[in-house]
């Protein structure tokens, strides 16, 4: 099956051709597919009605093993029976809209904040995949950052002077950013993980800055100079030039490369409009899946 990919943003995000993603098992159009992250590390696929089980099902064939210990399983919030499908909806238990002091909707919120997914988790996050099956009639977006044209935007000596540097990824650092409170016992279960601030995609050689909202420290640095690096850098990886806003329609699937992008959910009335979404993030074990 051929896939063509049209260009959303100068420097990355592309929408794909059409293609039922419930079909595709031949290592031909997933390494085309893999190809296609390799180079706009922002994927849209429209008309994609995915089952939770489909969805997962893809997800395995596409890059291996799932993340499972996301920060709402340490909160044991999940209504899907699996912990390796995130919930990203405003929608309780029992099938109500969370009210606006709902501690479940607060840890939501964390969501639009610039980010990474599961780089708090050692292996790290990979490839996330995010279902639009309930879409809100007014309009609804999730933004992502080029942290790759980014780190290339970077003088000489700025690249030189961070290249061996890592930053520890602590999510119960950004939740608490936003005045969440995790008890001992949540807390215990998301200890973080020490990632490098560049990392380089294997199959291209190309690197990306690794940070956001995540980020607590850098390791090698102390506190204020390492949070005051980190900042300058989120805002720079964020600055309007290296940003796409992705409009959801009912049923897309958007794929993005964690190690090359930032991204954030933007707000909408929440307490007003349904909004389901389902997410799917793979591990970033280097062999989970020989490449051709
Ligand atoms: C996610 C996420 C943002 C949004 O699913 O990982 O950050 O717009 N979503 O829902
Ligand atoms: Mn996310």
């Amino acid at each position: 099956m051929t896939i063509t990919f049209r260009k959303l943003h100068p420097t990355f995000v592309a929408e794909a051709s059409a293609v039922d993603l419930r079909q595709v098992h031949d290592a031909e159009t997933l390494e085309a597919i893999r190809r296609g992250m390799d180079e706009f590390a922002v994927l849209v696929f429209r008309d994609q009605p995915f089952t939770d089980e489909e969805q997962m099902a893809f997800a395995r064939r596409f890059d291996g093993v799932l993340h499972e210990k996301t920060g709402a399983a340490a909160l044991g919030r999940s209504r899907l029976g699996t912990e390796a499908i995130a919930d990203i909806s405003n929608v309780a238990p029992d099938g109500e809209l969370f009210a606006p002091d709902d501690r479940r909707r607060a840890y939501a919120l964390g969501n639009r904040l610039w980010h990474t997914d599961a780089s708090f988790e050692d292996p790290s996050g990979r490839y996330s995949m995010l279902s639009a099956r309930v879409v809100p009639p007014v309009r609804t977006e999730t933004e992502f950052a080029d942290a790759r044209t980014a780190y290339e935007a970077l003088d000489d000596a700025t690249r030189t002077s961070i290249e061996t540097l890592r930053v520890h990824h602590s999510i119960a650092y950004s939740r608490e950013t936003l005045g969440f409170e995790f008890s001992a016992e949540e807390r215990a279960k998301l200890p973080g993980a020490v990632q490098p601030l560049v990392r380089t995609n294997p199959r291209t050689g190309r690197r990306a800055l690794y940070l956001a909202s995540h980020a607590a420290h850098v390791v090698d640095w102390p506190l204020p100079e390492g949070r005051l690096l980190l900042r300058e850098l989120i805002d720079h990886v964020t600055e309007p030039s290296f940003v796409y806003a992705h409009v959801w329609r009912p049923n897309d699937l958007v794929i993005w490369d964690n190690l090359a992008t930032m991204h954030r959910g933007r707000p909408f009335d929440d307490a007003t409009h349904r909004r389901e979404m389902r997410r799917v993030t793979t591990l970033d074990l280097p062999h989970a899946i020989e490449t051709a």
